[in-house]
């Protein structure tokens, strides 16, 4: 919790400042991406030198230690595209993956201060108070949020089930951050979430803050799902059944 406030501290003395470089056509990089992670990395390596870790910026390749069952997995900035414009919606999220389960999970909004953090069996809170997902109990009064992947034009179905949640819910958001989507899941602002293309570090944190929540993660099919493998529908339990009548 410490490490991601620092991290969002860097974030928010960059904010306006810094060179932007693209790593695709509209995926973008700053220096305060790389600053973050590098506060990250070097302050787990400090404490838990064994540990693996798995960054964005860093790559796959940086699974780095020695194959410890322990490894972090860090979004050093989750909404890069929010912060190059100076759109105040974006965060840093670091989950901590032990025996192949998630067991904790942190997700920090320093634009508003708001710290998201789970246990895995002791709960989910927002800055130190007990979170619970919504009681929305149908499609038609529920908020939902997605993502555009950054390939979406290589994903002709995105459209279809953007268009058939609007029809069906309550209304549908586009905030650009897949973690403080999750974490607004956890904490009921919004009822449900999915996305196509994401990567382990944008929702490692945000499952975790969701089942311990009391929601639920799965595939579009309501199948088991793995932060290794897209894509990812979550919601407050309730309407889970609705979000998957969408999805099929
Ligand atoms: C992105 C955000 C966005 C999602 C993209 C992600 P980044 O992460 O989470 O909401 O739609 O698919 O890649 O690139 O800002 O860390
Ligand atoms: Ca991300
Ligand atoms: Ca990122």
């Amino acid at each position: 919790m410490e490490t991601v406030r620092d991290a969002g501290r860097i974030l928010l003395e960059k904010l306006g400042r810094v060179n932007i470089s693209k790593k695709g056509e509209i995926n973008l990089v700053t220096e305060a991406d790389l600053a973050s992670e590098a506060l990250i990395i070097e302050r787990i390596r400090s404490h838990y030198p064994r540990h693996s870790i798995l960054a964005e910026e860093a790559g796959d390749a940086v699974i780095i230690g020695d194959g410890d069952s322990s490894k972090w997995i860090i979004d050093p900035l989750d909404g890069t595209t929010n912060y190059a414009h100076g759109y105040p919606c974006f965060c840093v999220t670091i989950a901590l993956e032990h025996d192949g389960k998630i067991v904790l999970g942190v997700t920090y909004d320093p634009t508003r201060d708001e710290l998201f953090a789970a246990e895995k069996g002791r709960g989910a809170t927002l800055n130190g108070k007990p979170i619970r997902v919504s009681k929305a109990e149908t499609l038609r009064d529920a908020l939902i949020v997605t993502g555009f992947p950054y390939d979406f034009k290589t994903k002709p179905q995105f459209v279809k089930h953007f268009t058939d949640f609007l029809m069906e819910s309550r209304g549908v958001r586009r905030d650009g951050s897949a973690a403080i989507d999750m974490a607004y899941v956890a904490c009921g602002r919004f009822d449900g979430f999915w996305e196509e293309g994401l990567n382990p570090w944008d929702v490692a944190a945000g499952k975790l803050l969701i089942e311990e929540a009391g929601g639920v993660v799965s595939y579009y099919d309501g199948s088991p799902f793995s932060i290794y493998r897209p894509p990812i529908l979550a919601s407050n339990g309730t309407i889970h059944n609705a979000m998957i009548s969408v999805l099929s």
